[in-house]
């Protein structure tokens, strides 16, 4: 297995600025994609209904923290927890106001600084972020009314694991948010436990019955590389809800 991309200054400035960027900053030309801008607050207000309020909610590789933020106007108490301790510092550092800065590759050496800053309207009081791996994460933790968890699955080791917590995680009645663009690669899933078929039906057999899909949504996102070079790609967003069947599976088996 590769070592942690995500620790790299190359992808923390790509994240704060997929994150926290405005349109213009993040694409330049009016005939892209503007569509696939803000997945970060998408996944949040795409897939919840966010009038609802909510109690508890958990964000799952939650990055550099702008869903977690986002999740804050609705929900009480929002705990962000994600492998990389340089973006878990990117998130603290913005959730207590501190402006953060980074750079945005243009090309080759050309870098453009720019700056983070914490969305307003956000409620960063509501908002802790942890360090902390999604594959061995503490018992005692949850359960919580909402788990969220964007782009997460295809970047674990063995992400049959996690659906075997999810019963566990999410309060009966509670909501679960899985988005994955279903891009499997063996630098971050052995081929042995990727879905064998489609990635929806692999979900469907394992969180049924402990979850019911309630609905699903495409919803594109762009990361940009560089001036000229982004990553144009679409997320399988899917919507369940938690059910009262007890639904906990002690071992997780490949699909
Ligand atoms: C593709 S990014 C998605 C980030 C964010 N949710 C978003 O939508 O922008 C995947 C994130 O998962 C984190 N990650 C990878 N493996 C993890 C693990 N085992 N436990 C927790 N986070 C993990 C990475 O550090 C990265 O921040």
């Amino acid at each position: 297995m590769a070592a942690n991309p995500y620790e790299t200054r190359k992808l923390l400035d790509e994240y704060l600025l997929f994150h926290y960027g405005s349109p213009e900053e993040i694409l330049p030309h009016a005939f892209g994609p503007v569509g696939a801008l803000g997945f970060p607050v998408r996944s949040v207000t795409e897939t919840l209904d966010v009038s609802e309020s909510r109690g508890s909610a958990l964000d799952l590789g939650c990055a550099t923290g702008r869903s977690a933020f986002e999740l804050s106007r609705s929900c009480d108490d929002v705990l962000g927890i994600d492998f990389s301790a340089a973006f878990i510092d990117a998130a603290q550092r913005i959730g207590s106001g501190e402006p953060v800065p980074y750079d945005r590759l243009e090309e080759g050496h050309l870098r453009t600084p720019l700056v983070a800053r914490l969305p307003d309207g956000t409620r960063p009081e509501r908002v802790r972020f942890e360090t902390g791996d999604a594959l061995q994460l503490p018992d005692a933790l949850g359960p919580f009314d909402l788990v969220h968890a964007a782009n997460l699955l295809c970047r674990l080791s063995e992400p049959q694991r996690l659906l075997a917590r999810l019963p566990d995680l999410v309060r009966p009645g509670g909501t679960l948010v899985l988005a994955t663009p279903c891009t499997w690669l063996a630098d971050f899933t052995p081929p042995a436990n990727w879905p064998r078929g489609a990635t929806l039906d692999w979900l469907r057999e394992h969180l049924e019955p402990a979850f019911a899909l309630e609905r699903t949504r495409d919803l594109p996102f762009l990361i940009r590389e560089t001036a000229r070079k982004f990553q144009w790609s679409v997320s399988l967003a899917s919507v369940w809800r938690r059910t009262d069947h007890p639904g906990f599976r002690p071992t997780a088996s490949p699909s």
